[in-house]
C-alpha cells in the first residue's frame, strides 16, 4: 500500500486550500451576477432535475466542478477524481472511493439553497487515502466561512479559529443528552410518500428527538433545537465547530461528506452509523464507512468526571439511536 508523507500531505493541503478559495470565488461571483440582474438572473428557471424535483443541478455546479478537476489533473494527474456531476451523469453507482489517492468534490453543496440564495451553499473539497478522508476544504462564500483540515494539522475555521470553537476545555456532552443538544438533520431528496417509508421516518425521528422527555412512549428527547442547513457539509463542518452537537442524515453521497469528514475528524468529532443496531445498548460504536449513505455524527467532547469525552460522545449515539428509526438508502443496484 503506498504511503503520502507529511511533507507530501503538507502540499497537497496547500493546494487544496487555494483551489477551495477560487472556486469559493466562482461560486460567489455567479451568485453576485444574479443578484445584480445580470445575465445568470435567470438561473433558478435554468437548473436542471436529476433524480426528481428537488435534486437539481445549475450550470454553476457543472462550472465550478470542470474547474476544479482540471487543476487537479494539471497538477496531480495520477490521483483519482470523483465529482458529484461526472458521478451523476454515469449510468454507475458503484462505490468509486478506494486505497488510491482520490479526490471527492462536491462542486456547490446546498444547491437548492444557492438556486434561493440562502446563504448556506458551499464548494466541498476532500482528499483521500487509503480510504481516509485526509483533507477537507469547505468554503461557503455568502456566509465568508472557510473551514479546512489536514490530518495531523488540525481544523480551522477561516485558517485562524481551531475548531472546536470552545477547546479550552472542550465542553463535554451534556449529562442527558439529547437533553440540551442542538440537533442536526436533513429532510433529503426522498420525498415518497410511502407509509412507513424514509420520508415518514425520518419525520417520526425528528419528532421524537425534539418531543418533551417522557413523551413519545419514553423516546422524546427534549433538544434544545432542531436545524435544517439543506448542506450535509456544512452540518458536518459545525458539528466540528461545537455549533451542533448531533447530526442524523440518510441518504447523502460520498461528496455530500467527505471533506466535512475529514473536518470532523481532526477537530475530535466521532462519526458513525444513522441506523441503530438491534442490540442498541451494546453494539460497538464503529467509525462509519464513507460511501454506506447513513451518517450520525457528535461534536468533539471533552472529559465530566470519570467519563471521558469519548465515553460521552458514545452515549449520546446511543441514546440517539434509541429515538430514531432505520432509514433504507441501500445504493440503487448494489
Ligand atoms: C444535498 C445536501 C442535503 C442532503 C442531500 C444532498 P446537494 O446535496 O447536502 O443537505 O440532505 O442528501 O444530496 O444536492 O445540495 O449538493
Ligand atoms: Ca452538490
Amino acid at each position: 500500500m503506498a504511503t503520502i508523507s507529511q511533507d507530501e500531505l503538507d502540499g497537497i493541503y496547500t493546494f487544496a486550500v487555494e483551489l477551495g478559495k477560487q472556486a469559493g470565488k466562482m461560486l460567489m461571483d455567479a451568485a453576485q451576477v444574479r443578484i445584480d440582474g445580470g445575465n445568470a438572473s435567470t438561473e433558478q428557471k435554468e437548473h436542471v432535475q436529476k433524480e426528481n424535483a428537488v435534486d437539481l443541478v445549475t450550470e454553476t455546479d457543472e462550472n465550478v466542478e470542470a474547474f476544479i478537476k482540471r487543476a487537479i489533473a494539471d497538477k496531480y494527474p495520477s490521483h483519482k477524481f470523483v465529482g458529484e456531476e461526472s458521478y451523476s451523469k454515469g449510468a454507475s453507482r458503484d462505490y468509486l472511493i478506494d486505497e488510491s489517492p482520490t479526490w471527492c468534490v462536491d462542486p456547490l453543496d446546498g444547491t437548492v439553497n444557492y438556486i434561493h440564495l440562502f446563504p448556506m451553499f458551499c464548494v466541498s473539497i476532500a482528499f483521500i487515502h487509503n480510504n481516509k478522508p485526509l483533507i477537507g476544504v469547505i468554503n461557503a462564500p455568502f456566509l465568508k466561512q472557510f473551514f479546512s483540515s489536514c490530518a495531523g494539522r488540525g481544523a480551522y475555521l477561516n485558517e485562524t479559529q481551531r475548531l472546536p470553537l470552545i477547546h479550552n476545555p472542550i465542553p463535554p456532552m451534556p449529562k442527558n443528552a439529547p437533553s440540551g443538544c442542538v440537533f442536526s438533520c436533513e429532510w433529503g431528496k426522498d420525498r415518497r410518500d410511502i407509509p412507513d417509508g424514509n420520508l415518514h421516518r425520518k419525520i417520526e425521528s425528528f419528532v421524537n428527538m425534539a418531543a418533551e422527555l417522557g413523551g413519545r412512549s419514553g423516546r422524546g428527547g427534549m433538544v434544545h433545537g432542531v436545524r435544517s442547513l439543506g448542506s450535509a457539509t456544512l452540518d458536518l463542518a459545525y458539528v466540528a465547530m461545537g455549533s451542533f452537537d448531533i447530526w442524523w442524515e440518510g441518504g447523502c453521497w460520498e461528496w455530500d461528506v467527505a471533506a466535512g469528514i475529514a473536518i470532523l475528524h481532526e477537530a475530535g468529532g466521532l462519526i458513525t452509523t444513522a441506523n441503530p443496531p438491534k442490540d442498541e445498548a451494546t453494539a460497538p460504536i464503529e467509525d462509519v464507512r464513507l460511501g454506506s449513505r447513513l451518517y450520525l455524527a457528535i461534536r468533539p467532547a471533552g472529559p465530566a468526571g470519570e467519563e471521558t469525552g469519548r465515553q460521552g460522545q458514545e452515549r449520546t449515539v446511543r441514546e440517539v439511536w434509541r429515538r430514531v428509526r432505520n432509514l433504507d438508502y441501500s445504493r440503487p443496484g448494489a
